[in-house]
């Protein structure tokens, strides 16, 4: 019996059609819905992408005054998922305590299963909205500090980093982190976005396909990349050590955190981007130590392998140089991407198709039970 092609980790399979974002390895371009990342990134808050990814096009001032009204009157997360929240085990990681409030959420929507379109863009609106206050809570938490309530007068970027410090930093800081958010939004079908799709493919409601994705995001192979890529860096402690480091690593056969990409072979788009910013941040914040070793390291990399840094590379430090603790990186990515996530989930459920591949049986041929 022949054995069909099996393509290990869909590589190179095409699934469908998107109309949200396309990647263009070979010239190093990703653009939402047809804007290119970069110019996104220097022109546009973290609110217009995310009307943009949403809506298709990006707001009129009418239209983006709607909607910054509707995200910062849905920010206050209610008693009764604070105190679940709270009754999370001290130790779990914090992308526990996002997938665990996502899920709660739904459990709590009376309109969990109505997956209108209408529907589902209101529920990625309350969830976006609401996510950096479970987020900065929760960081605060663990730091034994209270929570901050949300601020309706400030924009998303800076309402979470004054719920997790106290104030609104630098405006550097605030810009760096704002472009982090864009650059992070979306990556058509990227591990945690296809998880999603999956699970909306089953008519499966939208709080439901978002905990999914959470949970694939938290991977290290993933989204979990920029809290290793930093704690790696704070492993190597001293530039000077980086390359010896580094090349320890590979010999090892180990894989090097922050490096290399399903999709990107030459390099990831998003970089350039996000390294100008955390060249910003280091200068805003006197952390140009970090910036020593990135640079070591991408050019010890390149030298050893030719494999480049993905977007995780210079977010990792950046967010550290912002005065996150490193655990709380991934769950910053998770308030970025649950706009792309929702997007690619209202656009399966417009133009659905059960997901579900073959697979060649491998194991033991039939046999009878014995009784
Ligand atoms: N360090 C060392 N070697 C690497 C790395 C790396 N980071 N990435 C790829 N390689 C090597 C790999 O060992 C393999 O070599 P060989 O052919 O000799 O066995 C070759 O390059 C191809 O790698 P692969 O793992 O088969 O390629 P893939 O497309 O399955 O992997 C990846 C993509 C992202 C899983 C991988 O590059 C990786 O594990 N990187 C580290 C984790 C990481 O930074 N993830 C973030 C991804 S991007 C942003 C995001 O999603 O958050």
């Amino acid at each position: 019996e022949a054995i069909p092609t099996i393509y290990k980790g869909l590589a190179g399979v095409v699934v469908d059609t998107t109309a949200i974002s396309k990647v263009v390895p070979e010239t190093n371009s990703l653009t939402y819905r047809g804007y290119a990342v970069q110019d996104l990134a220097a022109h546009c808050s973290f609110e217009e992408v995310a009307y943009l990814l949403w809506h298709g096009e990006l707001p009129t001032p009418a239209q983006l005054e709607l909607l910054c009204q509707r995200e910062r009157a849905a920010r206050r997360a209610d008693r009764s998922l604070l105190s679940l929240l709270a009754k999370m085990p001290d130790n779990c990681h914090p992308m526990d305590v996002v997938r665990t409030a996502i899920s709660y959420l739904g459990a709590e929507d009376p309109a969990e299963d109505d997956n209108s379109p209408s529907e589902n863009l209101a529920k990625a609106l309350r969830m976006t909205a609401v996510l950096p206050t479970i987020v900065a809570a929760d960081f605060r938490r663990r730091r034994g500090q209270d929570p901050i309530a949300p601020h309706s007068h400030l924009g998303f970027a800076e309402n979470f980093l004054n719920m997790c410090f106290g104030e609104v930093p630098d405006p550097a800081v605030v810009t760096a982190f704002e472009v982090s958010l864009i650059l992070y939004a979306e990556h058509s079908f990227n591990a945690s976005t296809f998880a999603a799709r999956v699970v909306t493919s089953t008519l499966s409601d939208i709080y439901s396909a978002v905990t999914a994705a959470i949970g694939a995001l938290k991977g290290p192979l993933h989204g979990g990349a920029n809290e290793a890529v930093m704690h790696d860096m704070l492993e190597i402690g001293d530039p000077d050590r980086a390359e010896e480091w580094l090349l320890g690593k590979l010999a090892a056969k180990d894989k090097v955190m922050g490096f290399g990409h399903r999709v990107y072979k030459n390099g990831d788009s998003r970089v350039p981007t996000m390294k100008a910013a955390l060249h910003d941040v280091a200068a805003a914040t006197g952390g140009e130590k970090w910036v020593r070793m990135y640079d070591i390291l991408e050019k010890a990399m390149a030298g050893a392998t030719g494999i480049a840094p993905n977007l995780d590379f210079p977010t990792g430090p950046a967010y550290y140089l912002m005065g996150f603790d490193v655990e709380m990186f991934t769950p910053m990515f998770v308030m970025s991407r649950i706009t792309g996530w929702t997007a690619h989930i209202i656009e399966q459920g417009a133009s659905n198709s059960l997901i579900r591949p073959l697979s060649e049986y491998s194991g033991v041929p039939q046999r009878s039970v014995v009784a």
